[in-house]
């Protein structure tokens, strides 16, 4: 009943010629896949050039990051306006962005209320890191970071979001959760989701994301709660990130 959904995480790799060239591959690779969404978030400066690109494909865009004001003087942000018509999806909260930073659930729940208000649609990041996974922390830290990030949301609002559950200790280590630790890790999130409001935790589209790659995608997407993957590294690479989207289809 949820429509998988693979994300590609650009992050700050690709300028506009070698974005253009990577996605007229991947437009081609994935020629033929079906029943999963498909987005790739590239860096702000090729997000028009990668837009007009896919425009007509199965290929949907996002960003990375989005600054929670309409305009104004914040020199060197990019507000929801400015992406509306660009993308469909917006990544909101990366470890990244909250560790090297500062974001926090406050800054992410204003940017989730920004972007939701201009209907994009939010893909809302959390996870522990390697110390609280190791102190037994993970539930209370998604939790907090769950509960902050989804604060003063509507029910229609709310069953829109995507959240990518993504142990930091995980991300660009090459060392995955487990389908089994990843799985329980998402029905926990599933289960806070229901504390909040049992009327759409089960529409919620939870992704795994921590060194998903085309050999270990198939099986962390069969899991109950894991509804598609946000992807780093391989999704560099329109072979590998062809084949994760083909494992979720
Ligand atoms: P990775 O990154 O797939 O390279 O581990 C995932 C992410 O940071 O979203």
């Amino acid at each position: 009943m949820r429509t998988p959904i693979i994300a590609g995480n650009w992050k700050a790799f690709k300028t506009i010629p070698e974005a253009l060239a990577l996605v007229g591959e991947l437009a081609d690779s994935v020629r033929g896949v079906s029943g999963v969404e498909m987005a790739v978030c590239p860096p702000f400066t090729a997000l028009a050039a990668v837009a007009e690109r896919l425009r007509g494909t199965s290929i949907k865009v996002g960003a990375q990051n989005v600054y929670w004001e309409k305009q104004g003087a914040y020199t060197g942000e990019i507000t929801p306006p400015m992406l509306q018509g660009l993308v469909d999806y917006v990544i909101i909260g990366h470890s990244e962005r909250r560790k090297l930073f500062g974001e926090t659930d406050e800054t992410v729940n204003k940017k989730v209320h920004a972007v939701l208000a201009h209907n994009l649609l939010p893909i809302i990041a959390v996870g522990e890191n390697l110390d609280e996974n190791e102190a037994g922390k993970t539930g209370a830290v998604v939790t907090r970071q769950i509960r902050g990030g989804f604060q003063g949301l509507s029910a229609d609002q709310a069953r829109t979001c995507v959240v990518a559950y993504e142990p930091v200790w995980a991300i660009g280590t090459g060392e995955t959760a487990t389908p089994a630790v990843a799985q329980q890790a998402c029905a926990y999130i599933r289960g806070v989701l229901r504390e909040i409001s049992p009327v759409y935790a089960d529409a919620i589209r939870i992704q795994y994301g921590g060194s998903v790659n085309a050999e270990n995608a198939a099986e962390l997407l069969s899991q109950p709660d894991i509804d598609g993957a946000l992807v780093g590294g391989a999704s560099l690479k329109a072979d590998q990130f062809a084949a994760i989207c083909a494992a979720a289809g």
